[in-house]
């Protein structure tokens, strides 16, 4: 979960039986050495590291000064001056400079969201004897990533929390619930389905397997766990009345991904047609975000988290993992 966590969330996760995931999409890559490095000296066990495979757009300057414009009046609510907003490159794809990192590591399990990296880089993760899972929003996405030749598919439902991994179509009208589709995915391809969304505690992770899956990718649940870095205003908004008001938006990053409705949402989205494409939006959005967070607001922060927040608590990441493989007997 980029953005929540690093390494002490992934170690705690892995050490108590699951698979711990290290998100690297937001990383430098001498962050990601670092965090790789930390999760070695933490555990022997297996662990996941995950990235973003998109591809980046070519900035439009037009709509980035819409978008600023619209943001216009929260900069002058805040005493920000829209010209010192600067470009920043948030997120960044999976590269042949990650995959070097990598390659000193061999990790057992990469994971991949949007799609997957071109067939070189793809290969190479392959050479080394990586597990490659990635996340299909839709039965066509699972068909397309099994020819691929990827080794598991993350079925993520509509109730996922973050962003929506759709990535053959920009139709959001295809999205469907993780029980609509995870047997749908099972019945079409012949690889392990995991399935990611909405589930909250072992009986859900029992269903999820009752339906074909080999496996569940839990996010949400974890967001409270004293191992993530999830922010103060995030865990006030995740453990209140808030969590019940979830939407997909794309006003913080351009992409489509499902948290807490604030202000930002309610008042320019959920949905914009004026955002930049993916992940150009965040730049203007992080000095509103920077400046409300610290007069203690989460109005203009991404709180992401999936449609079933009952499962988040503040316990150690090794119990809940515990818990919510009670029933599946994993
Ligand atoms: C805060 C947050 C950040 C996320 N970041 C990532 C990410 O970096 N990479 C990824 O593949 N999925 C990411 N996801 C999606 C999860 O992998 C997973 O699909 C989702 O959490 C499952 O649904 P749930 O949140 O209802 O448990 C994120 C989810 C959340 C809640």
């Amino acid at each position: 979960m980029a953005g929540v966590q690093g390494s002490t969330l992934a170690v705690a996760v892995s050490e108590a039986g699951g698979l711990g995931s290290l998100p690297c999409a937001m990383l430098s890559l001498d962050a990601m050495r670092v965090a790789l490095d930390a999760i070695l000296a933490g555990t022997t066990r297996p662990f996941n590291v995950n990235f973003f495979c998109h591809t980046p757009p070519v900035p439009h300057l037009e709509r980035e000064w819409a978008w600023r414009n619209a943001l216009r009046p929260y900069y002058d609510e805040l005493g920000i001056d829209v010209g010192s907003v600067p470009p920043v490159d948030a997120r960044t794809p999976f590269s042949h400079e990650a995959a070097d990192v990598l390659a000193d590591i061999k990790p057992s399990v990469v994971s991949f969201h949007f799609g997957l990296p071109p067939a070189d880089l793809l290969q190479r993760v392959r050479s080394w004897g990586a597990k490659i899972l990635a996340s299909a929003t839709t039965v066509d996405e699972a068909r397309w990533l099994e020819a691929r030749g990827v080794d598991a598919i993350i079925a993520q439902g509509l109730e996922a929390g973050g962003h929506r991994g759709i990535f053959l179509s920009e139709d959001l009208t295809t999205q469907v619930g993780t029980f609509a589709l995870v047997p749908q995915i099972v019945g079409a391809v012949r690889v392990p389905v995991v399935a990611a969304g909405g589930i909250a505690d072992a009986a859900g992770v029992a269903a999820a397997m009752a339906l074909g899956a080999a496996g569940a990718q839990i996010g949400t649940a974890y967001l409270l766990c004293p191992e993530a870095t999830t922010s103060a205003v995030h865990r006030a908004a995740l453990a209140g009345d808030a969590a019940r008001h979830t939407a997909l938006t794309n006003v913080f990053t351009g992409r489509p991904a499902r948290g807490i409705v604030n202000r930002l949402v309610r008042e320019i989205g959920p949905i914009s047609g004026i955002a930049p494409q993916f992940p150009l939006a965040f730049a203007a959005v992080l000095p509103l975000r920077a400046r409300a967070e610290a007069l203690g607001t989460g109005d203009f922060s991404p709180l992401w988290a999936g449609q079933n927040a009952s499962g988040c608590k503040e316990v150690p990441a090794a119990e809940l993992t515990r818990e919510l493989g009670q029933r599946s007997g994993s």
